[in-house]
Order: structure tokens, then sequence, then C-alpha cells
């Protein structure tokens, strides 16, 4: 059995001004024309032929204020028995998949299943990939190294010095031999000269008791903080409610540096279908289709002399003449106009709206 954790926390400030506080960018339909991230995600997953449990019910754990919007997602795809569970504030990703796991045992240890049998297969909300078949592949040859109680990374085959990724480098038999997260620019650009490391997809595969004994073993105040959290839950409606004292207590880190690299029990299995974490407008405008001038026009939108540019409307007609490399976004009370080169900046400007208001 295999149960899908789905990682839904962030907001994406770099997609401002499509993503706000209450609108993050999974929820929005940013690759496809109708479906979000999130429900893009849900659906690759039900769609894979390895068994889940009950098709199509997975484990989101996502930000209290997201709850009616991520319900509301999940329901308009079909998906009614998902537990969603409520992070009053984020921890980052060890504590949320911690839950996830605790989750994850609760439901076996309340069902049919056995608690020792269920992977959790953890995926972001905000990643897209449409190779399935090399998906659900990469996914059957980890589960059976997960079931050896291995936690299993998938490995992407690099294509630039990224520096806000984690790199890994393999051993044999699939193992990690060295996992090192987020590495300075020169550290990232010497592991792309030597062909030896992956990108960690920031996808993973393993037993819920796995996980939960490393991170005991590496960080044992993170597992007790969490536990102390999820025992203090409430069940409302639906959702999952974590208790917001207790977890504020919980020290923030993610699973990459707080298991993935101190751990001596990681297996990668290599993912060569594609794959795209879009976290700013240039991963966007380089993962759509492009017109002939390369431009991806969005919406209600016009181009004369143009080329190389993202151009969105939400709500008005939007004109780009004689331009190159621009990215442009309307929205009803936003508009941001920027050089493609730039997209990492827009965070800058999130960070002013919230302090000048
Ligand atoms: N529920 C919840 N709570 N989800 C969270 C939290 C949290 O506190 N923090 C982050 N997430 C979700 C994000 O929404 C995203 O879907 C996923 O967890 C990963 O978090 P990011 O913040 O996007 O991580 P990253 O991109 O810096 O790095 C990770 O992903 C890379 C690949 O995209 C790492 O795993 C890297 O090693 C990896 O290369
Ligand atoms: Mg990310």
């Amino acid at each position: 059995n295999i149960i899908p954790v789905i990682l839904s926390g962030g907001v994406g400030t770099r997609l401002w001004p499509l993503s706000r506080a209450l609108c993050a960018k999974q929820c929005l339909p940013l690759v496809d024309k109708t479906l979000s991230l999130l429900q893009q995600t849900v659906l690759r997953v039900t769609e894979l032929k390895v068994p889940m449990r009950h098709l199509g019910e997975p484990i989101v754990v996502c930000n209290e204020d997201h709850r009616f919007l991520i319900a509301q997602q999940l329901q308009e795809i079909g998906v009614t028995q998902a537990s969603i569970v409520l992070e009053p504030k984020g921890r980052n990703t060890a504590p949320a998949i911690a839950l996830a796991a605790l989750e994850a045992q609760h439901i076996s240890s309340s069902g049919a299943g056995t608690v020792e049998d269920s992977l959790l297969l953890v995926l972001p909300a905000d990643h897209v990939i449409r190779d399935v078949t090399a998906f659900e592949a990469a996914i059957q040859q980890a589960a059976t190294l997960a079931k050896d109680n291995a936690l299993v990374t998938f490995g992407v085959q690099p294509t630039r010095p990224e520096t806000g990724y984690g790199y890994i480098r393999a051993g044999d038999d699939f193992a990690v031999a060295e996992f090192v997260e987020k590495p300075d620019a020169k550290t990232a650009q010497s592991y792309l000269d030597s062909g030896d490391y992956l990108w960690n997809s920031g996808m993973f595969l393993f037993k819920a008791a796995a996980f939960l004994e490393e991170l005991t073993t590496h960080r044992a105040n993170i597992a007790n903080a969490v536990t102390a959290a999820y025992q203090a839950r409430s069940e409302d409606m639906d959702f999952v409610r974590i208790d917001a004292d207790a977890f504020a207590a919980c020290p923030a880190e993610s699973i990459d540096y707080a298991v993935m690299e101190p751990t001596n029990n990681a297996k990668v299995v290599p993912y060569a279908g594609d794959w795209s974490d879009i976290g700013a407008w240039d991963a966007l405008y380089d993962y759509a289709d492009k017109d002939a001038e390369q431009n991806v026009l969005l919406g209600d939108v016009m181009a004369e002399g143009s080329s190389n540019c993202l151009v969105r409307s939400e709500s008005r007609l939007v004109a780009a003449v004689g331009v190159n490399n621009l990215v442009i976004v309307e929205t009803a009370d936003a508009v941001l106009v920027m050089h493609k080169d730039n997209a990492q900046d827009v965070k800058k400007i999130v960070e002013r709206i919230q302090v000048e208001g």
C-alpha cells in the first residue's frame, strides 16, 4: 500500500502577483488551464497503477488558512476522503512529513492495513510532471527499496548549477553516498562538472515508521515536539487540527537537512522523466509551450514584434509591443512588469508590500 502525502505548505511568493497569502501558488491553475498544481499532483497519483490506499485518498498537510480552498479543490476532482492535516504555522518539511507519518499510522491502525506495510509517497504540491509512465516506473523501483526500510529519494539529472536544490552522489545498489542540501554556487558548479551528482527531486518514498525512526535518531527534539503536537490534535469536520502551542515549540527544519543529509539509510532511484519545480516566473516560462516568437501568452493577450516574453492577463486585454525577455502579469489589483532574468527578485517586492503595506 502506498499513501500519497501532499506537502502544500508554501505560498510561492516569487509568483506574485498571482500567488497571495490566501491563494497559494499550488492552488492556482498555473500550467493547466483549469486544474491547479495541487489538483494535478493528486490526479497524477490516482492515475498510477501501483496500489494506493483506497485510490485517491491522500494525506494533505497544509496551513490552516488554506483549509477550505484545499478541501474544495480536492472535492472538485472527486477526492472526498482525504485527510487534511492543518498546521497553525509551518515548521518546514521535516515536521510536516512527521505529522503525515503519525496520521498514516493512525489511519492504518484504525483501518484494514497494518502500520508496518504502508509506504508514504511524499510529493510537493507545486511540481509538474508530464511523463507519468517514467514516474510510475521509478515508484515501482523505489517501493522495493522502501519495503526494506530505506528512505528513498528520486534523483533528477541536473542541467544547471542550481543552488536551491539538494545534490546526491549515488553509490552502489542505489545507496546515497552523499547528500548535500543547497550547496554554494562554486560547489554546485563542481558537482555539475563532475557528472557524478543528481538533483534531489524533493519527492520521497518510505515507511512511516522508517522515517520517524531516522528523525528520532537525528532530530529527537523535532520527533518529540511533533508527537506531542499530534497527540494534542482536535478533529474538526474533515480536518485534523494540530495543537498550535505544542507545534510552535517544534524547531523548523527541512527533511533535507534534518534527515536526508545525516542518515545512512537513504537510497536514490533515478527519475528520467520530465520534472519541474515551478518556483518563479522564469521556471514557468521554461516549462510552458511557446509560440513561434518564443512567447508564452496566457489569457486575453496580444503581442506584436515581441519575443521571449511571458504575458499573462487575468481581467483585461494586455498588449506587448516591441519588447523582449519580459514577464508581464496582470491581475485585478496588481501588475508585474519584469525582466525575465530578475525572476528571483519578485520576493523583494512582496517583502516590501508586507512591510510598507
Ligand atoms: N505542509 C507544509 N508545511 N509544506 C511545506 C512546508 C511546511 O512548513 N514548507 C515547505 N512545504 C512544501 C512546499 O510547499 C513545497 O511543496 C515542498 O514542501 C518543498 O518545500 P520548498 O520550500 O519548496 O523546498 P525547496 O524547493 O527549497 O527544496 C526542496 O525541494 C527541492 C526540489 O524542488 C528540497 O527537497 C531540495 O533538496 C530539492 O532539490
Ligand atoms: Mg521548492
